[in-house]
């Protein structure tokens, strides 16, 4: 398989090289129990420490408030569950329609499950619609806010269109309309090119994921501010605080640390030349594709997302024959792609069905070079035309 272009950071990111180097040692010779009483296990202890003192540092909150997860999901999910958890009598959760599923499922299931127990007093769900544009839409939110309100879940960025979020306004119109309300923000997507201890300065609880900035799959963080809790998901031994009970993944915290370090060091940098690729490929695929449609506005989207439309074609078909000519990219969320349902992102901008399922992500990256780019942009150029001519 000759790869020519990945175009699916937002999907994941390749392992710095770094954090290879930095993960070594825990996957060898420093393989204790974190939650040992030996000096082995001390070092791991050590080593998973630092770690959150520097992803705290980092994302500007107190190391106490940091929780290791097994990922985004889990955080989103012990961010959702485990507010709605500590909730007693009528109470309403408001989430954007555009959030990940790691969020919308959770938020879903909490509202369903209490409608279907007698007695219980339920948990309402506000779903707010999103602009054509990918922004949350600010009046709708604050149309559905209240004191019944308990949790407000709005992303940072949204992982499939890239538009990055209101969030300073939604915190100041929940404040004002929702002072019982938990604020979440899932920044998954946002870590690597915003400066979250900024942009997350007003949330009550923000998700994290190793993997979206040159970190190892299967690690994240939920950022508990003070004097907010959760209710913890998974129990048994009580690690995190009781918050999250699971023997940690070493390793994998190490080298998330790492990663964000390393992202964080090259932030400056990279937004502007990785925006400057995406730039130079939507530019090269409109010059070729003149009907193709940029789904968002680029300047309100992640320096590394370019989304785009073909009108009368299928993503799954154009999927494929990009694939075969080596240029990776999806047609939205990882987990959703090979389903056939739209994106529920893009039907909550208003697209149709069919409007819908003609949209691709692209999604450059910190590997991405300017040759990957023009390569990616021939190849999407001369798919566009064999799949319109019937070839
Ligand atoms: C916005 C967003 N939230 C949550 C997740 C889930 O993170 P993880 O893959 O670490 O479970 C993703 C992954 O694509 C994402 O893009």
């Amino acid at each position: 398989m000759e790869v020519v272009a990945y175009l699916d950071h937002a999907a994941t990111t390749p392992l710095r090289p770094e954090v290879v180097e930095a993960m070594a040692p825990f996957v060898d010779q420093r393989y204790a129990n974190p939650s040992g009483a030996h000096a082995l296990a001390r070092d791991a202890r050590r080593a998973v420490e630092e770690a959150r003192e520097e992803v705290a540092e980092l994302v500007g909150a107190r190391p106490a408030e940091v929780v290791f997860t097994s990922g985004g999901t889990e955080a989103d999910n012990l961010a959702v569950l485990g507010t709605l958890a500590r909730c007693a009598g009528p109470a309403e959760a408001v989430c954007s329609s555009i959030e990940h599923a790691a969020v919308l499922s959770p938020m879903r299931a909490a509202a369903q499950r209490t409608a279907a127990v007698p007695g219980v007093p339920g948990i309402g769900l506000h779903e707010v619609p999103a602009r054509a544009d990918g922004v949350v839409d600010l009046d709708a939110l604050a149309a559905v806010l209240g004191h019944q309100t308990v949790l407000v879940s709005v992303m940072t960025a949204n992982n499939e269109v890239g538009t990055v979020q209101p969030i300073a306004e939604v915190a100041r119109v929940v404040r004002a309309l929702a002072p019982r309300a938990v604020l979440h923000t899932d920044a998954v997507q946002a870590a690597a090119y915003l400066d979250l201890a900024e942009v997350t300065a007003p949330c009550d609880l923000v998700s994290l994921s190793a993997h979206k900035v040159g970190g190892p799959k299967g690690v994240g963080a939920l950022v508990v501010r003070s004097p907010h809790d959760v209710v913890p998901l998974v129990l048994g031994g009580g690690q995190e605080q009781e918050r999250r009970s699971g023997t940690h993944n070493v390793a994998g915290i190490v080298g998330f640390a790492t990663a964000l370090r390393a992202a964080v060091a090259e932030r400056p940098t990279e937004r502007a030349r990785v925006a400057q690729l995406r730039d130079r490929f939507a530019d090269a695929v409109l010059g070729a594709v003149p009907d193709a449609i940029e789904t968002v506005p680029r300047t309100a989207t992640l320096p590394g997302h370019c989304h785009l439309r073909f009108e009368g074609l299928d993503h799954d078909e154009l999927l494929v024959v990009l694939d075969r000519g080596g240029v990776c990219a999806s047609a939205g969320s990882a987990c959703a792609s090979g389903a056939l349902e739209p994106s529920h992102v893009l039907v909550a901008m208003g697209l149709d069905r069919a409007q819908a399922r003609s949209g691709v992500r692209f999604t450059l990256g910190r590997t991405t070079s300017a040759e990957e780019v023009d390569q990616a942009a021939a190849v999407v150029a001369s798919a566009v035309a064999s799949l319109r001519s019937g070839c």
